[in-house]
């Protein structure tokens, strides 16, 4: 790998790219896939957190950091070449360790919530963390989204990844074993934001690993998402409790507001007279994906067409699952880049898992990661326009 130390504007930066060759004569405007690392901030306890842009060979670009794994920036661009920033966070590291909705963060060890914080395996109840009323939210008060990963960028394969590595001890936040968790973060040369996790364990345990960006593709987050025409490559969904955890049922999505097997206007039915909806303040539940394979490859789940910017983004992913989750709690109390005021439904999450509550539910696939077994998945979220206006 060649490496450079650049300082610019008083800051050093590592900077890794995809070439070997030719180094000295590297040039910012070369098309080229590259990752630069900057100082972000501090924890509390005096600890750097860094920042990485990845840049890939047509200029997308992502900035990630290693507090959280949280995707801080994704700049793609709209039907007139303009990049911009289609995914809602904050400015400073300060904001995202005081209060934030898993802005753009990796999810674990289980993404979604586990009924009251408890589940029993192999004969013991295990006892999780409680911090969404009485039942598990996220993997819990300090999930995956705020704990510090070993970050190594790689350009090898002449795209630009940062490699995320944490291990998670035998007992965090009430789950057993000890969790060897990887994630890499790949913006490849083909415009798309690709997310492998992997993990290992030496006790048996929950994994279900997830990703919470939240897209508004008009850029810049200028409107909230009710115009985004989204579509889900699904037949039928999970109806959940006050709570938001599943009942167990799995319903049929023909002649519901949560139909979207063709492409429709998010905020067409999120009104609709329905419990379900209701209940959650809009959509808040999990689609059963109808393409997914276990053990297969990618399938398309959902696509995301934004009209006027021509954003159009497709979700590819090997999970079973779909939570959609169109920004019901952002009640204004966020203020994010740019001074934007987030307010409902200024975002939209499509977070590829597992069911919720699946270690209650006998009838869901399985969660239960076993020692010696590798724990795989990949999630694409891939970016292009459609011209339609
Ligand atoms: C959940 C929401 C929750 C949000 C937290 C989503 O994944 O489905 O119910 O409020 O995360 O920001």
């Amino acid at each position: 790998m060649a490496k450079k130390i650049l300082t610019i504007a008083g800051s050093s930066l590592l900077l890794l790219t995809g070439c070997q060759s030719n180094q000295t004569s590297q040039n910012a405007n070369e098309k080229k896939a590259k990752v630069t690392k900057e100082v972000w901030g501090k924890l509390p306890n005096g600890t750097d957190i860094d920042l990485y842009t990845l840049t890939n060979y047509n200029g997308l670009e992502a900035k990630i950091t290693n507090y959280g794994g949280i995707v801080v920036s994704l700049m793609t661009p709209d039907k007139n070449g303009k990049l911009e920033d289609v995914v809602l966070g904050f400015e400073t590291l300060d904001e995202y360790m005081k209060d934030s909705p898993y802005f753009g963060c990796i999810v674990g060890r289980y993404g979604n919530r586990i009924a009251k914080g408890e589940f029993e395996l192999n004969g013991t109840t295990y006892h999780l963390a409680k911090n969404d009323g009485e039942n598990h939210l996220h993997g819990g008060i300090k999930g995956f989204d705020k704990v510090v990963w070993e970050a190594v960028p790689d350009t090898s394969a002449g795209e630009a990844s940062l490699n995320l590595t944490y291990v998670s001890p035998d007992g965090e936040e009430g789950y057993p074993g000890n969790l060897e968790v990887r994630v890499v973060y790949t913006l490849t040369n083909k415009d798309e934001l690709k997310i492998t996790y992997f993990a290992t364990t030496d006790k048996q345990t929950p994994v279900n690993l997830t990703h919470h960006g939240y897209f508004n593709l008009t850029g810049g987050a200028k409107r909230d998402i009710l115009g985004h025409e989204l579509s889900i490559n699904s037949n039928g969904f999970l109806p959940v409790d006050g709570g938001l955890i599943p009942t167990g049922e799995l319903r049929a999505l023909n002649g519901t507001p949560f139909n979207f097997k063709s492409p429709k206007p998010i905020g067409d039915d999120i009104n609709f007279d329905d419990v379900q909806l209701q209940m959650a303040q809009g959509y808040d539940h999990n689609w059963i994906l109808a393409a997914h394979k276990p053990g297969g490859q990618p399938e398309l789940a959902a696509t995301v067409l934004e009209p006027e910017s021509g954003r159009y983004m497709e979700v590819w992913t090997t999970e079973p699952g779909l939570q959609f989750y169109s920004g019901n709690f952002l009640d204004g109390k966020y203020k994010g880049k740019g001074g934007v005021i987030y307010q409902d439904r200024w975002g939209l999450c499509l977070e590829t898992q597992h069911f919720p509550d699946s270690p209650n539910h006998l009838n869901f696939p399985s969660t239960i990661l076993v020692p010696g077994d590798h724990y795989s998945s990949t999630t694409i979220y891939k970016f292009s326009v459609k011209n339609e206006k």
